[in-house]
């Protein structure tokens, strides 16, 4: 995985975390050596599962699943994504009042530590809605996703892979103001893939898009 990303994002700074990492790896001999001592040296020391559960399940959810929907499911994403966006937000490069507060106090190591732990927490399905879907958004979601191309670099069934996030089954108000965010520039994306991806899309259908993948994954009306 780390070649996939160096080739990917080659120049970027986060080459230089992703790349700390390999450095990092418990080595015995490294022990004890000046400054690092004095703090933990390697994500392997430190146990994100408890400072998750302290200082993200708030407003995530213990499971991952936030119940809040302008707060993002991390269940089932994947820890390149989480790293990528994690990283963006403590640059300042993707903005958001209550997230980027929490990013800036993260080290590099937080980075990875977090990033890990969030590639290990399973997919959360969204829970059974309380009417079925309407057929027809769902219809036309469908297809505007085939159209686009969605499923090409978010897989067929919306679950993401590498820098690519799980969408299918995210909270809808969230994909909303991110696929607007997107398409005005208010999130520039670690890449182009996604400014590109939006740009000839319009408004009104960004948001049957949303309501389509927020709906994928989801068991039949109760
Ligand atoms: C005060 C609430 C709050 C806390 C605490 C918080 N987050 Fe977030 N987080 C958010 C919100 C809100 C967003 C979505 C921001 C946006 O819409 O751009 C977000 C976005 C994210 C994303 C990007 C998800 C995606 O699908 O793009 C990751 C990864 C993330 N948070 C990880 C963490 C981690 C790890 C912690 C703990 C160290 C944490 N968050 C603590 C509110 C919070
Ligand atoms: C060329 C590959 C590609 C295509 C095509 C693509 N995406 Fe993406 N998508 C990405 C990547 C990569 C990201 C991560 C954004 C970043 O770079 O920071 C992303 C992010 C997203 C996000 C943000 C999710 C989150 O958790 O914050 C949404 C929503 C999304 N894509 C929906 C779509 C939809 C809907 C389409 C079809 C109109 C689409 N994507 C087409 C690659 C792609």
């Amino acid at each position: 995985m780390k070649r996939a990303c160096r080739a990917a994002f080659g120049a970027f700074a986060l080459g230089a975390v992703l790349h700390a990492a390999a450095a990092d790896a418990p080595r015995p001999s490294s022990r004890g050596a000046g400054a690092a001592a004095a703090r933990p040296a390697s994500a392997a020391g430190v146990d994100y599962a408890q400072r998750f559960a302290g200082l993200c399940a708030a407003c995530h959810g213990a499971s991952g699943r936030s119940n809040a929907s302008d707060v993002p499911v991390l269940a089932g994403q994947p820890a390149f994504y989480a790293i990528t966006q994690l990283f963006l937000f403590r640059e300042g490069r993707r903005s958001n009042e209550a997230m980027t507060a929490v990013a800036k106090t993260l080290t590099d190591d937080d980075l990875r530590g977090f990033s890990t732990y969030i590639g290990t927490l399973p997919p959360v399905p969204p829970p059974a809605p309380a009417a079925p879907p309407d057929a027809a958004r769902m219809a036309k979601g469908r297809a505007l996703a085939q159209q686009h191309r969605c499923a090409s670099c978010h897989g067929d069934d919306l679950s993401g892979g590498q820098q690519v996030p799980r969408i299918g089954g995210q909270h809808e108000d969230y994909l909303r103001a991110n696929l607007r965010g997107f398409k005005s520039g208010q999130r520039p994306g670690y890449t182009q893939a996604m400014t590109e991806a939006v740009s000839q899309v319009p408004v009104e259908d960004l948001d049957l898009l949303a309501y389509y993948a927020a709906r994928v994954g989801a068991p039949a009306a109760r």
